[in-house]
């Protein structure tokens, strides 16, 4: 994640140094630096898919559980009004995914050299039915839905993108949780041989990259499994086959590449509360109110932008979601619980 954001109305993506790099400075005073280079990107290719409403290309190869759901895909089934969707090509190149390096470039260099096919996921713990299930069993029983929503990364920028998925909770339901779910846990795939990350001797973070929320949140409407987006299966680098997405919360929560999901009794470690718990808490709740402790997060930064715009806007309180997700932390002091 970010640092050296002197006034987050003026947070240039050449200012930014991603954490990992941080943190190794940080703690070995090691001589590391990377400069994150925006990008000019060329325009964007015909649909090739007539039921995805996108002037995106897909790839050759999307997968038949996917293409299958396509024609009853419910398009924005959830949308956000008066923003600009963010350009296709900003959203799948300019991403966190540090298995595969902390430059915002390295995921899509590298990530499609991940396999995703066959993809199972363990759902496991305080439920009546625990298995290993394939993604295509997993996707099966549901309609997908188009849920357009802001995402904010507790860096300070954000874009909008049109996901393509179905609720955690229905996927949660169906496992049948017993009394002792409080919490739900999720991992990320470890895969040495793709992620270069996990290869290091270097690497800060004690893979592989853990998530979790609390039940309520878990089970609410809006948190998404997220399969496709931009009418298309989801790029590797953005957390294919199957990711979480949670938009009132930093986009640190929104785990990718999900290989197991743990119903559990106690609130479960977390890669970033781990790293940096005085930085980034369980919670995660975008709130401008309460600062990062090395920046503000009042304001952000919203993707594009280019050399006579920096496209700052202001920061909404649960990330503009406040009516639907606010009342979950009636009573709690949210500077406490960040
Ligand atoms: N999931 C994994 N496994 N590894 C990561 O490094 N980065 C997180 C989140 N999910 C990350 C992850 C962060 S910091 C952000 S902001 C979002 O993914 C970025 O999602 P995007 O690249 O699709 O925009």
């Amino acid at each position: 994640m970010l640092i050296r954001l002197p006034n987050a109305s003026r947070c240039l993506p050449s200012e930014i140094t991603p954490e990992p790099v941080y943190l190794s400075r940080r703690r070995f005073m090691a001589a590391a630096a990377a400069g994150v280079a925006g990008s000019a990107l060329p325009g964007l290719a015909r649909a090739r898919d007539a039921a995805s409403p996108y002037d995106v290309p897909a790839p050759d190869d999307q997968p038949a559980w996917f293409t299958d759901k396509l024609p009853q895909a419910q398009w924005k089934a959830v949308d956000v009004r008066g923003e600009a969707i963010t350009p296709f090509q900003d959203a799948t190149h300019y991403n966190n995914f540090y298995e595969f390096g902390p430059d915002k470039g390295d995921p899509a260099d590298h990530a499609s050299a991940m396999p995703t096919e066959p993809w199972s996921v363990v759902i496991e713990g305080a439920v009546a039915k625990p298995g290993t299930y394939s993604l295509e069993d997993l996707v099966q029983p549901h309609r997908l839905e188009e849920r357009i929503y802001r995402l904010r990364c507790v860096e300070a920028w954000s874009m909008v993108i049109p996901w393509l998925g179905f609720p955690l909770g229905k996927l949660i339901e169906r496992a049948e949780p017993t009394a002792g779910a409080k919490y739900v846990a999720f991992q990320t795939a470890q895969l040495p041989e793709a992620m270069p990350a996990l290869r290091s001797r270097f690497s800060l973070i004690d893979w592989p990259y853990r998530e979790g929320l609390r039940m309520d949140e878990a089970m609410h409407p809006l948190t998404l499994m997220a399969v496709g987006m931009y009418g298309r299966v989801l790029e590797p680098q953005n957390g294919a086959p199957l990711r979480l997405v949670v938009p009132w919360k930093y986009g640190f929560k929104s785990i990718k590449s999900i290989v197991r999901i743990s119903l559990v009794e106690q609130q479960p470690y977390t890669t970033w509360q781990d790293l940096a718990p005085q930085e980034y808490g369980f919670y995660a709740n975008v709130n401008p109110q309460v600062d990062h402790p090395r920046w503000s997060q009042a304001r952000e930064r919203r993707l594009p932008t280019n050399l006579f715009s920096t496209n700052v806007r202001d920061t909404l309180m649960f990330n503009g979601y406040a009516d639907e997700v606010a009342s979950l932390y009636q009573g709690m002091d949210l500077r406490r619980y960040y």
